[in-house]
């Protein structure tokens, strides 16, 4: 996916451009680029491969004063390489319009020929190029009617905005599929991708939805749907700016993990009531009473290894046969939608392509369909029949953390929520709920042991291959662990329930593949002990993810302890362990932390 910010108003646009873009690099970082425009319609368009600060360093001395309308965009390369040509924003080829998109235009290469044949000529490989072109070609005299024609023509996922340089007071565009959200404060007009790059800019915000089109002029702005000039509700902001500043940390992603404490005790705000021992939410009854008999879980990435969780919660906790699956196989596959079963999407953008058009079919199927999300107004939070916040704030960093934990206790207390209508023993549910008000303490305890597994992360850095091993609740904590690392270290990891290595995988073990098993107080763990043994007596190299009271410590290489509690509740511990030695391992090898290659925080194309 990509970031688009825009702003028209009085000031000048470059550095609030430039501003807006480096809030929403998360989306993207492949190249940056920006269009600005002044009084005597002038263009000025600076591009650059690489992050927003290359973008910044090529605009630097540029006289850009009086340019007060302008458009940017960091990109993550879909359709054509990392290249200045293919770098956002596309211009038609009189040089007249420049626009900037996120998403994917489906039928781009028809039009491009068809195009070429009226003799456009096109100088990069970009889907968004096509529409710079197109709309000059339909273009008669109207902005805003010719972008009304420009939408009955493309077909796919976009949010695009356009400037013309004949009236330089203005902002146009389109959303289908792709976010895109406008600001307003005064005479400053912005928009922008998140509404998440305006904190501390605007008080509010509007959400465009599927369909509408739009202009922003002189601080003022319309917006159509079917032909039909619509007046959409306002959002406010409530978070504050130091959520997207760094604060005393090197890094957002330690920062998030630092924050995964008082998280938690937000997510168990409203929902859990510690004193009365109980679990009261209004959703939660509600969903509850519906009698389902079946859970289905879909989701992508980090948020399918959170539901893969949610399925053993479900499954032990309150006797719910749940399905897991992937949010890329789930669309593509034969779907069984019947009533009978919940439909959970877990994202932590709420844009993700691929959970999103998966809910869609499960919604036009009569499929009840629940979210758990974490960006408020996020197109899966609007799309679904209800759902539950997970209230872990802003999280900057592409590889995913707090949001993971947050998610994990969200299936934790809709289980039990479950369970405590169904014949989950009342000694089992107390003891959990009783053990969860422990778990931010536990975590906040744990991470000062972080020198520790960062001397473990450093040891094993230089290895290129790792084996992540678990069984029931901790085989996806190891699926986070293994993901975790490729994503920040690029070494190559694999998560695989203990039990099966040898069917097959131990064949790879040796002693420059170790393997780290996650081993807490599971009724597992003497099995794992022997899966431990397995690899060792194979000179593999085994380190334990363990409790401190555990008393084979000496089985391992080396081990990072946690305290002791249940296994419901250990998973939280150990995958604050796996996201510190991940952490700590990539910095050792230099990487990019908050923006690893290749990678973006959301994946808003299939
Ligand atoms: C996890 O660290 C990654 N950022 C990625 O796997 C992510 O979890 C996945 O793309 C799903 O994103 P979502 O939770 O926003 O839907």
């Amino acid at each position: 996916m990509c970031g688009i910010f825009g702003f028209t108003g009085k000031q000048d646009a470059a550095p609030l451009l430039l501003k807006g873009l480096s809030r929403l690099e998360y989306r993207g970082y492949d190249s940056a680029g920006i269009c600005v425009v002044n009084g005597n319609n002038n263009f000025y368009i600076g591009k650059a491969v690489g992050k927003v600060m290359e973008l910044r360093n090529r605009t630097e001395g540029v006289d850009l004063a009086g340019y007060t309308t302008g458009i940017g965009h960091t990109r993550w390369a879909t359709h054509g390489g990392v290249t200045t040509n293919n770098c956002h924003p596309h211009t038609s080829s009189d040089g007249r319009f420049a626009v900037v998109h996120n998403g994917i235009i489906e039928n781009y290469s028809e039009l491009r020929t068809m195009l070429q044949n009226e003799g456009y000529i096109f100088y990069g490989e970009t889907d968004t190029e096509v529409a710079a072109k197109l709309f000059e070609h339909l273009f008669d005299e109207d902005d805003f009617e010719t972008l009304k024609k420009l939408t009955t023509v493309i077909e796919g996922a976009y949010a695009l905005v356009f400037i013309d340089r004949e009236n330089p007071n203005r902002l146009f565009g389109a959303k289908l599929g792709s976010p895109l959200v406008i600001g307003i404060k005064g005479d400053s007009c912005y928009v922008s991708s998140d509404y998440r790059s305006l904190i501390g800019t605007v008080e509010e915000y509007i959400t465009l939805e599927d369909g509408d089109i739009f202009c922003i002029e002189n601080g003022d702005y319309r917006i159509v749907n079917c032909e039909v000039e619509l007046v959409r509700d306002k959002e406010s902001i409530t978070e504050k700016e130091q959520a997207m500043e760094l604060g005393d940390f090197p890094h957002f992603m330690l920062k998030e993990i630092h924050e995964q404490g008082e998280v938690l005790r937000n997510v168990f705000a409203g929902r859990v009531d510690f004193q009365e021992k109980t679990i009261r939410n209004n959703t939660l009854d509600e969903i509850v009473a519906q009698g389902f008999e079946r859970i289905h879980i879909i989701a992508s990435g980090t948020s399918y290894h959170a539901g893969y969780l949610g399925k053993q919660y479900l499954e032990h906790l309150a006797d719910l046969p749940t399905e897991v699956t992937v949010s890329t196989e789930f669309k593509y596959g034969k779907q069984f939608i019947d009533r009978k079963t919940l439909y959970i999407f877990v994202s932590q953008s709420g844009e993700t392509a691929d959970s999103l058009e998966s809910m869609k079919i499960v919604n036009e199927r009569g499929g009840y369909t629940f979210g758990i999300v974490n960006v408020p107004g996020s197109s899966i939070s609007r799309l679904a029949k209800s759902g539950l916040f997970t209230h872990a704030g802003v999280e900057v960093g592409v590889a995913s953390t707090k949001a993971f934990t947050a998610q994990i206790a969200t299936f934790l207390i809709l289980a039990l929520a479950f369970g405590q209508k169904k014949d989950l023993e009342y000694t089992r549910f107390l003891s959990i709920l009783e053990d969860m008000e422990k778990i931010p303490d536990r975590i906040e305890t744990l991470l000062k042991t972080s020198d520790r597994i960062r001397e473990v992360a450093e040891k094993y850095a230089r290895y290129p291959n790792f084996f992540y091993l678990g069984r029931s609740y901790e085989l996806p904590i190891a699926m986070e662990g293994s993901l975790k690392l490729k994503e920040l270290t690029y070494r190559h990891s694999e998560a695989y329930s203990s039990g099966e290595l040898k069917h097959g995988s131990l064949a790879l073990i040796d002693a420059d593949f170790p393997s780290i098993i996650i081993n807490g107080s599971s009724p597992l763990h003497g099995k794992n002990c022997s899966s431990v043994q397995e690899v060792k007596s194979r000179g593999g190299k085994m380190i334990g993810i363990i409790a401190s009271n555990d008393q084979k410590k000496d089985i391992y290489d080396d081990y990072l302890t946690f305290e002791a509690s249940l296994p419901e509740t250990e998973v939280f511990s150990e995958v604050v362990i796996l996201q510190l030695f991940a952490y700590h391992m990539a910095n050792a090898l230099g990487r990019d932390i908050d923006k690893p290659r290749n990678l973006a925080k959301s994946v808003t194309v299939e």
